[in-house]
């Protein structure tokens, strides 16, 4: 059966995680449609992030500073003017976020507590509950959402089509369980996080399966930087799947990450435990792949104060039986963010008109080849900002009733095996062209959502000829002289397979 609501040119914001939470309280009090595929505030990612949000708010620091650490993690891939934008913005992001009743971590005379990331130069990480910052984010926006009149929130339905009319956005097919429902509009903003659901390590909720790349891309969007995707260097090494992330923050505070033999194999790195996140993670691969174990050892440093300042990560230590005072802990790489996305602009407008995109879905140019640590929830929030003035100035047209026909299966379980052997920390040629043999007539079956994500993102890699950021080739090990952001379309992608 098929309901179909006319939205009276009420937009419809896809996703309830920190992006799509703050667009609607952002476009208060004009009247907006939020959509969730879980009961708000539940498997958002948003809710697992540790790490805060960065932003340019201590004595010693200021926005050219922290542009130039984003540049320098970024790889050379970067868009400077974007970046530059958003992270002036940082500071008065934290403040908005205290405004809708965020508790951030401050020291007694209130100012914030800083924390220390690797690849910043400053203390520059705003938390909330020390590692539970993305909890008590989601706690008072999901509160300040329900108590918006003007924000009606669906639970439990999601978004499978997006119908385009004359190329424009026409309306959001989402799927529950009452069945489907068609919500005429013509304009929608994607903010469905990551990718994370689509490989067998990851620390995302299982959930995040790429859906809004491919409601993009079936609606003809440009998607740009699909090949970027960030492997954490330290998840915890259990069977905890989704898999345990220990924050950087831990390194932050001094830990240090060592091999069986006790060795700090990464002091001959620049910046050691706190290099950019792709160095990290690549060191800690290529060690482990040399048959040795790796471990986060936290006993002398953070030491008594960890439990204390990292209560979440003592627990989930606690019940995987790992005393951190006394046992060093297993570490190994896990699939965490995708740089690439959807391709926006700086007000988050995609390819395609009456479509947006927030978050990690989306592709802003911030992050370039590597994101450094914590720029993702301040892009998020200080974007949505942007998105809602966009959307709020862009007219409501009148649409015709377009209900998309094909329902797609959002089965994840034949890809994973594929992007993480052939799209991992490391990848090459050979590799990247198997990955792309077995997901075509996967992505070809109709409506296979996943399959065509993994297929864009295989396409990418295997275009890029050229190691860069989170993108190592061992066919291609150097950089190109020139560094070039990458785009690709479904269409394209299923061309080249
Ligand atoms: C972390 O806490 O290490 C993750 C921070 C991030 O991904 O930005």
């Amino acid at each position: 059966s098929m309901d179909v609501h006319h939205l009276a040119g009420r937009p419809v914001i896809i996703g309830g995680g920190i992006a799509g939470l703050m667009t609607a309280l952002h476009l208060a009090p004009e009247p907006v449609l939020l959509l969730s595929r879980t009961p708000l505030g539940a498997d958002a990612s948003s809710a697992w992030a540790q790490g805060g949000l960065a932003a340019s708010l201590g004595d010693d620091d200021n926005p050219a500073l922290h542009l130039a650490d984003t540049l320098t993690a970024g790889d050379g891939l970067c868009d400077k003017e974007t970046a530059s934008r958003i992270l002036d913005a940082g500071p008065d992001a934290i403040e908005r976020l205290a405004g809708f009743g965020v508790r951030f971590d401050r020291a007694p005379e209130g100012t914030f507590r800083l924390g220390l990331e690797a690849a910043h130069s400053r203390r520059r990480i705003v938390h909330a509950g020390g590692d539970g910052s993305g909890r008590e984010i989601m706690r008072a926006l999901v509160a300040a959402v329900r108590s918006t009149p003007t924000v009606e929130v669906v639970e439990g339905f999601e978004a499978r089509r997006l119908a385009v009319e004359d190329g424009k956005i026409a309306g959001v097919l989402a799927s529950g369980p009452t069945g489907q429902v068609f919500f005429t509009t013509g304009r929608a903003v994607l903010a469905t996080g990551g990718i994370g659901g689509l490989f067998l390590d990851s620390t995302n909720p299982l959930g995040s399966c790429g859906q809004g790349l491919a409601l993009a891309a079936r609606a003809g969007a440009v998607l740009a930087n699909m090949e970027f995707i960030q492997f954490h260097p330290t998840a915890l090494d259990g069977s905890n799947r989704p898999m345990t992330l220990i924050s950087e923050a831990v390194r932050g505070e001094g830990a240090t990450i060592v091999d069986e033999t006790g060795r700090r194999f990464l002091d001959g790195l620049r910046g050691a435990e706190l290099a950019p996140r792709d160095i990290v993670a690549r060191a800690v691969w290529n060690h482990l792949a040399d048959g040795h174990r790796v471990f986060l050892d936290v006993r002398e440093k953070p030491g008594p104060a960890f439990a204390r300042q990292f209560p979440t990560i003592a627990s989930a230590c606690g019940k995987a039986g790992i005393d951190p005072t006394r046992d060093l802990l297993p570490i190994r790489p896990a699939q965490h963010y995708h740089m690439g996305g959807v391709s926006v602009d700086l007000a988050g407008r995609t390819s395609v008109p009456g479509l947006w995109a927030c978050g990690e879905v989306a592709s802003t140019g911030l992050h370039g080849a590597n994101r450094l640590a914590s720029n993702s929830l301040t892009e998020a929030v200080v974007c949505a900002r942007w998105v809602a003035e966009s959307l709020a100035s862009a007219p409501a047209r009148r649409t015709k009733q377009a209900v998309a026909s094909d329902c797609p299966s959002p089965d994840p379980t034949p890809v994973r095996p594929v992007l993480s052997r052939a799209l991992g920390v490391v990848r090459d040629g050979e590799g990247l062209k198997a990955a792309a043999r077995a997901l075509l007539p996967l992505a070809e079956r109709k409506g296979a959502d996943p399959a065509a994500v993994g297929l864009m993102i295989a396409i990418a890699a295997l275009r890029r000829r050229e190691s860069r950021g989170a993108h190592y080739r061992m066919d291609f090990p150097y950089h190109a002289t020139v560094a070039r952001r990458s785009e690709i379309t479904l269409e394209a992608a299923l061309a080249a397979a």
